[in-house]
């Protein structure tokens, strides 16, 4: 190891996702396996402005390897996108001796981690975590597994009444402006069409498509719609106007919303929150810094936070011809 790093402080910011708290075990044990002290900070940044941290060991994060949500608590901050608040989160640091950060949520937490290391030269890893998957330099986010497995259940259940009403439903799905959730939803579940904000279908091929499945004898339909869709249109107006040009199909509309990010952690999340922590700490003591781990060919890498943040995740154009092709 090449640093003398003797206490490091780890967050959880932005939008929760399942495994979060598996990969702050990971920080804090981790710390704990290379003599290091750790402090966990509190509603993310907030709790660096607000001085609300405490030292951790590898006991503090007993049984909460299974926990959805973060037991840190996590926050969107405003404050501390205002220089003001990062001198505030500054003294924090150097009041409580952190020598370094990890920093684990998505693309507006690493934003503020990067300006704090800047302005503050102190050493910042980045952990993705969110359910989005939007971020690159990694195959594969933490909490976007478990919210795909949520997402399959929850359209199970709406293909259940959809059939036994031949009705259509329009189901929208999170992920910001990204369409991973939709379209492996969409593919996972079986979806007539998936909406999703990297490929703009246009209302008319969606009325095209819908009608094709409608002559080819299917009674029911469920359209998985990506929040970021980019028909201009949300959700609510698209399935109106589907209805208004095929009356004859009863049409409802399912927002999943915040369940999604709730829930237990996958096993796939568990698993890439326990390797991307370890890692995380190990590249703070090889001396690394404004770096993100991420997976990528199931192997643990490093990549620029800037990267991360300006690189685009792109959509796997296969899974929308896969689609296509399924939806015959
Ligand atoms: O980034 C995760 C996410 O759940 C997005 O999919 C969604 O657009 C957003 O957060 C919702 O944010 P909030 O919980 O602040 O309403």
């Amino acid at each position: 190891m090449k640093t003398t790093i003797k206490r490091i402080g780890v967050l959880t910011s932005g939008g929760d996702a399942p495994g979060m708290n598996a990969a702050l075990r990971a920080v804090v044990r981790s710390a704990a396996f290379y003599s290091i002290e750790c402090v966990g900070i509190y509603q993310g940044y907030q709790g660096l402005i607000d001085n609300k941290v405490k030292l951790m060991n590898a006991r503090s994060v007993n049984n909460i390897i299974n926990k959805g949500g973060t037991v840190l608590k996590s926050a969107r901050c405003l404050e501390f996108r205002t220089k003001e608040g990062r001198k505030t989160a500054f003294e924090t640091v150097q009041k409580n001796g952190i020598e370094a950060l990890v920093v684990i949520g998505g693309d507006g937490s690493f934003t503020g981690a990067m300006i704090f290391q800047s302005e503050f030269n102190i050493p910042v890893i980045g952990i993705p975590g969110t359910i989005d998957n939007d971020i690159f330099g990694t195959s594969h986010t933490i909490g976007y597994d478990t919210a795909l497995n949520t997402v399959i259940e929850a359209i199970d259940k709406i293909r259940d009444t959809a059939i036994s009403h031949n009705r259509l439903f329009f189901v929208e799905v999170m992920g910001r402006d990204a369409g991973h959730i939709a379209l492996n939803t969409g593919i996972g579940a079986g979806a007539e069409e998936v909406l999703i904000p990297e490929e703009d279908m246009g209302l008319d091929r969606l009325l095209e498509s819908l009608k094709r499945s409608e002559k080819s004898g299917k009674s029911s339909s469920i359209v998985v719609v990506a929040e970021g869709d980019k028909t201009g249109k949300n959700v609510f107006e698209i399935a109106e106007y589907v209805e208004k040009n095929m009356p004859y199909y009863d049409v409802r509309v399912s927002v999943l919303g915040h369940m999604q990010r709730g829930g237990s952690p996958s096993c796939f999340d568990r698993v890439l929150a326990s390797r991307m922590g370890v890692y995380a700490v190990e590249a703070l003591l090889e001396g690394k810094s404004n770096m993100m781990v991420g997976m990528i060919k199931e192997e643990m890498t490093l990549s620029p936070l800037e990267k991360a943040i300006k690189g685009k995740s792109e959509i796997n154009k296969d899974l929308i011809r896969v689609s296509d092709i399924l939806t015959i």
